[in-house]
C-alpha cells in the first residue's frame, strides 16, 4: 500500500498576546508576538504501513493514533488537518518536541496544526494554505476562533490584529525581552469569553469605554514599543492589567503573580490570554536575573523569551 509522504521536519511559533485580548473579540486590534519554536514536528515511517498515524508530543502528555472519529480532540484534530491537505493517514508516526505549556494561552493548538500543514504541504507552502488548513484543527479545538492564533503560528514576529482584517507586521528596532510566567491553574477560554460577554451585556456603557481604552493601549503601547520606550510600555501592561480586572477575567491569584513580578523588578506585568489562570507576562529590566531568581523561589517556571520582528 503506497500513501503519500511528509516532509521530514516541520516548525511553527507559539504566541503570546501582548496587549488587547478580550477587547479582540469585540472588533478592537490587539497585539501579539510569535514565540520561536512553539513546536518542532519530526515525521518517520512507520514499519507497517498500513498502521493508523502516530502522534507523540511528551512534553503534552500526548501519545495518539490519529483517528477521525477519535474521543480525543487533539487525535481528531491532527487527523482533519493531515486529511484536508491530502496527506497520508496510515503510515507516519508524528513525533513533537515543545518548550511551551499546552492549554495555557500560548497558542500551542494552533502551533501543532500549522506544523501538522507543513508536514504535508512543506516548506514552500502558500501561507494561505496552511492558515486555511489550521483553522480546520482550530475550528475542533476551539469551535470558532479569531484567527489570531493560526496567523500568529504560521509568520511570527509582533502583529497587530484586528479581527477579519489582514494582520499588520509591527517592526521593531530591537529585539523585546519577556518573562512568561505560567500560574498552573487552568482555564477555559470559552468561559472568560463568555464572563466577559455577560459583564458587557449588564453594563454596556461600562465594559464598551473599558475595551475601547484597552484598544488604546495597544495602538499607545506600540509606539512605546517603537520608541524603544521600555518603561511607558511596562506601565501599559500594568494598565492593561487593570482594565482585564475590570472586565473580570483576573482573579486574586493573578493579581498576586502580578505583584510578586513588579516586586522583583518588572517594569510590567499582566494576564495574558483568557484569563481566569493561565499565564502572565512581565517585562523584566535589563538585567532579568533576579526577576527570573524571585519567581523561581515561589516555586513558578518562568519562561525567559525574545520576540523580534518577522
Ligand atoms: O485562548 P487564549 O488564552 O489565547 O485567549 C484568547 C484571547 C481572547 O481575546 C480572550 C479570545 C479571542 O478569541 O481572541
Amino acid at each position: 500500500m503506497s500513501t503519500p509522504a511528509l516532509h521530514p521536519r516541520a516548525e511553527a511559533h507559539g504566541k503570546v498576546i501582548l496587549l488587547g485580548e478580550h477587547a479582540v473579540v469585540y472588533g478592537r486590534p490587539a497585539l501579539a508576538a510569535g514565540l520561536p519554536q512553539g513546536i518542532v514536528l519530526t515525521a518517520h515511517p512507520l514499519p507497517n504501513p498500513a498502521s493508523l498515524n502516530h502522534l507523540s508530543i511528551p512534553a503534552w502528555q500526548l501519545d495518539l493514533p490519529l483517528r477521525p472519529g477519535d474521543d480525543h480532540p487533539v487525535a481528531r484534530a491532527a487527523h482533519a488537518v493531515l486529511a484536508h491537505c491530502h496527506g497520508p493517514t496510515h503510515g507516519w508516526r508524528i513525533q513533537g518536541d515543545s518548550h511551551l505549556p499546552a492549554r495555557a494561552g500560548l497558542g500551542s493548538s494552533a502551533a501543532l496544526t500549522v506544523a501538522l500543514a507543513r508536514l504535508v504541504l512543506g516548506p514552500h507552502a502558500r501561507l494561505e494554505a496552511i492558515l486555511e488548513a489550521s483553522m480546520v484543527g482550530e475550528r475542533i479545538f476551539h469551535g470558532a476562533p479569531s484567527g489570531l492564533d493560526s496567523e500568529i503560528a504560521a509568520r511570527g514576529g509582533l502583529l497587530r490584529y484586528v479581527r477579519g482584517a489582514p494582520p499588520e507586521p509591527i517592526p521593531l528596532a530591537h529585539p523585546l525581552s519577556l518573562i512568561v510566567i505560567p500560574s498552573g491553574i487552568a482555564r477555559s477560554t470559552a468561559t472568560e469569553v463568555a464572563k466577559v460577554r455577560a459583564r458587557h451585556d449588564r453594563h454596556p456603557s461600562v465594559l464598551g469605554p473599558t475595551l475601547d481604552a484597552l484598544a488604546a493601549a495597544v495602538d499607545a503601547g506600540i509606539q512605546a514599543l517603537q520608541a524603544a520606550d521600555l518603561p511607558g510600555f511596562g506601565e501599559l501592561m500594568d494598565i492593561a492589567h487593570e482594565l482585564l480586572s475590570a472586565t473580570g477575567v483576573s482573579t486574586p491569584e493573578l493579581d498576586r503573580l502580578c505583584a510578586l513580578a513588579r516586586a522583583h523588578g518588572a517594569r510590567g506585568a499582566k494576564l495574558t490570554g483568557a484569563g481566569g489562570g493561565g499565564c502572565l507576562i512581565a517585562l523584566p529590566p535589563a538585567d532579568p536575573a533576579l526577576l527570573l531568581q524571585g519567581l523561581e523561589a515561589a516555586g513558578l517556571e518562568p519562561l525567559a523569551i525574545t520576540i523580534t520582528a518577522s
